[in-house]
C-alpha cells in the first residue's frame, strides 16, 4: 500500500481545541491560524462544527476558501441538517472532508442518545451514505470508542466502511484508555473487520490521564495511520494529544516508529505561540517541545556535557522545532528594509505592508526606550499588530497616566477615542490595573466578566516588554485581547481594549442561532 508508512496529521485545534472553556477564537484569528497550519504541512484541518453557530459556519467557509495544501474538514452529528450545513461550508474547497460521528458505548447510547444499539447501527448506514453522496472523503467516528463493546465496534466499523467512510476514527473521548489497551483495540479492528483495508484507521485521544500522546503513538504502532491532535494539546477538559509531541516523537524515535509525517517541524514553535496568543492559554514552561524551558540547560553538569557534545543532553535540536538562539537584533538606527528582512527570517514572509508599517512604527518607539532589542521583542510587536485589526476597532487608547505606589490610592487618568469621540476620565482603584479598567468602563459603559488577566515578560531584564493577555466574557461569549509594551500598565489597557473591541464585533455578528449553539455545545 502506497501510504503505508505515512502518518496523516489531522488537526482539531479550531474544533475540539476551541471547545475548551475560554478558548474561543475570532474569524480573523482562525484564518490566521489556518494559514500557518497550511504552511506547517497539516494534512487535514478540522476548522469547526458548522451547525454549532454562525461563527463556526463562517470560519469553516472562509478556511475552505484559503487553504493551499491542507484539506479542510467540518464536524457533523448523525443528522442530515448537520451534514448539509457542513457541506455548505466546505463546498468551496477543491477537496474536503465531512466528519460525522455517533456514540457507540453502552453508556452513551443509553443515557446520552436514548437509542438502542440497533438504532445506532441503522443510523450509521443512513448518515454515512448521506455524507458520502456529498463528498468521497468521509470520516466516521464512534464516540466513546474506547468504552465500546469490541464486537459491536467491529460491526459498526464494517458498516461505516461499507457505507462509504474512508477514515475510521477511534476516539478515546474521556481519556480513559492506556497504551496496551488501545493497541489491542486497533489490532482487533485490523484483524476482525473484513473490509478494514479500504479505510485508514485514526486515533483521537483525550488527555484526562495524561496519556493522550502515548495512546496515539501506541495506536500508530498498532497500525493506525492518522492521528487527531491539537497544537499545545488544547481541547475539552485536559485537552487532546499535542500535535508537536506526536510529530517530534515520531521524528526523534524513527528507529522505533519508522513513519513519516508531512509536518515542517521548524514551524512548530511559531504555531504554538500563535495558538497561545490567540486563546490566551499560556504554554507551561516545562511543556515538551514548545515550553520555554524545553531546551534550557541550567545544571552545571549538563552545560558542561553540552559544550563537549550536544548529544549528551539533547535528543533533538531547538532549531528542528523552530526555536532559534536568542539574538540581539537591531537598534534605533535600523531601517525599514532591515526590519522587513528580519521579519522574513523570523518566518513572517507573507504579511501585509500595513502590518509591517504598524510594527515598524512600534519598533522605532521601542528602540527609543529599550537598549537591546531581541527577536522575541520583534515577534511580540508583529503578533500585536497581526491579532488586532486596527480598522475594525471602536475604541482606542489616546493617553494614560497612572499614580501608583504606597500610601496614596492608586489612580488612573485616561483619554480614549470612542468611535471618533475623544473622552477623558479619572478613576481610583484597588491597584493601578483596577483603576485603568474602571476608567475604560466609565468611558465605554459595559458589563463583562474579567476571566483572565495575565502578564509575562517577553525577554529578560527590567526594561523587557510585557505581554498582557485579557479574557472577558459576556453572555457566554468570550474574547481574548493581547498587547505588548515596555510599560505593563499601557499593555494592560491596550489588552483590555483589544478584548473589548473584539467583543463589540462579536456582539454585532451573532444572535439568532443561540439556542442551537447551546444544544450542540451540550453534546
Ligand atoms: O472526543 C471525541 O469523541 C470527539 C469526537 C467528536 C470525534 O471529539
Ligand atoms: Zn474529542
Amino acid at each position: 500500500m502506497a501510504n503505508k508508512d505515512r502518518v496523516f496529521i489531522f488537526d482539531t485545534t479550531m474544533r475540539d481545541g476551541e471547545q475548551s472553556p475560554g478558548a474561543s477564537m475570532s474569524l480573523e484569528e482562525k484564518i490566521q491560524i489556518a494559514r500557518v497550519f497550511d504552511e506547517l504541512g497539516i494534512d487535514i484541518i478540522e476548522a469547526g462544527f458548522p451547525i454549532a453557530s454562525p461563527g463556526d459556519f463562517e470560519a469553516v467557509t472562509a478556511i475552505s476558501k484559503i487553504l493551499k495544501k491542507s484539506i479542510p474538514c467540518g464536524l457533523a452529528r448523525h443528522s442530515k441538517k448537520d451534514i448539509d450545513r457542513c457541506y455548505e461550508a466546505l463546498k468551496h474547497a477543491p477537496r474536503f472532508r465531512i466528519h460525522t460521528f455517533i456514540s457507540t458505548s453502552p453508556l452513551h447510547m443509553k443515557y446520552k442518545l436514548n437509542k438502542t444499539p440497533e438504532q445506532v447501527y441503522e443510523s450509521i448506514k443512513e448518515h454515512v451514505t448521506y455524507a458520502r453522496n456529498l463528498t468521497d472523503d468521509v470520516e466516521w467516528s464512534c464516540e466513546d470508542g474506547t468504552r465500546t463493546d469490541m464486537d459491536y465496534m467491529c460491526k459498526t466499523v464494517e458498516l461505516a466502511i461499507k457505507s462509504g467512510a474512508k477514515t475510521i476514527n477511534i476516539p478515546d473521548t474521556v481519556g480513559y484508555t492506556v497504551p496496551s489497551e488501545f493497541t489491542k483495540i486497533i489490532q482487533t479492528l485490523l484483524n476482525k473487520v473484513p473490509n478494514i483495508d479500504q479505510a485508514i484507521l485514526s486515533t483521537h485521544c483525550h488527555n484526562d490521564l495524561g496519556l493522550a500522546v502515548a495512546n496515539s503513538l501506541a495506536g500508530v504502532q498498532a497500525g493506525a495511520r492518522q492521528i487527531e491532535c491539537t497544537i499545545n494539546g488544547i481541547g475539552e477538559r485536559a485537552g487532546n494529544a499535542a500535535l508537536e509531541e506526536v510529530v517530534m516523537a515520531i521524528r526523534t524515535r524513527n528507529d522505533l516508529m519508522p513513519f513519516e509525517t508531512g509536518i515542517n517541524t521548524t514551524l512548530l514553535s511559531k504555531a504554538s505561540k500563535l495558538v497561545s496568543n490567540v486563546t490566551g492559554f499560556p504554554v507551561q514552561y516545562n511543556k515538551a517541545i514548545v515550553g520555554k524551558n524545553a531546551f534550557a540547560h541550567e545544571a552545571g553538569i549538563h552545560q558542561d556535557g553540552m559544550l563537549k557534545n550536544r548529544n549528551t543532553y539533547e535528543i533533538m535540536t531547538p532549531e528542528s522545532v523552530g526555536v532559534k538562539q536568542t539574538s540581539l537584533v537591531m537598534g534605533k538606527h535600523s531601517g525599514r528594509h532591515a526590519f522587513k528582512d528580519k521579519l522574513t527570517s523570523l518566518g513572517y514572509a507573507d504579511i501585509t505592508d500595513d502590518i509591517i508599517e504598524n510594527a515598524f512604527g512600534k519598533f522605532k518607539v521601542l528602540a527609543d526606550k529599550k537598549k537591546h532589542i531581541y527577536d522575541e521583542d520583534i515577534i511580540a510587536l508583529v503578533d500585536d499588530s497581526l491579532v488586532l485589526d486596527k480598522k475594525a476597532n471602536t475604541i482606542s487608547l489616546k493617553s494614560l497616566k497612572v499614580f501608583a505606589g504606597t500610601g496614596e490610592p492608586q489612580k488612573a487618568d485616561m483619554t480614549l477615542d470612542v468611535d471618533g469621540d475623544i473622552k477623558t476620565t479619572s478613576e481610583t482603584g484597588d491597584g493601578p490595573v483596577d483603576a485603568i479598567f474602571k476608567c475604560i468602563k466609565n468611558l465605554y459603559p459595559h458589563d463583562v466578566n474579567l476571566q483572565l488577566y495575565q502578564v509575562h515578560a517577553v525577554t529578560e531584564g527590567t526594561d523587557a516588554q510585557a505581554t498582557v493577555s485579557v479574557r472577558i466574557e459576556e453572555n457566554g461569549k468570550t474574547t481574548v485581547g493581547q498587547a505588548s509594551d515596555t510599560d505593563t500598565l499601557v499593555a494592560s489597557a491596550n489588552a483590555y481594549l483589544s478584548a473589548l473591541n473584539k467583543m463589540i464585533i462579536k456582539r454585532n455578528k451573532t444572535a439568532p442561532m443561540e439556542q442551537e449553539i447551546q444544544k450542540v455545545r451540550g453534546i
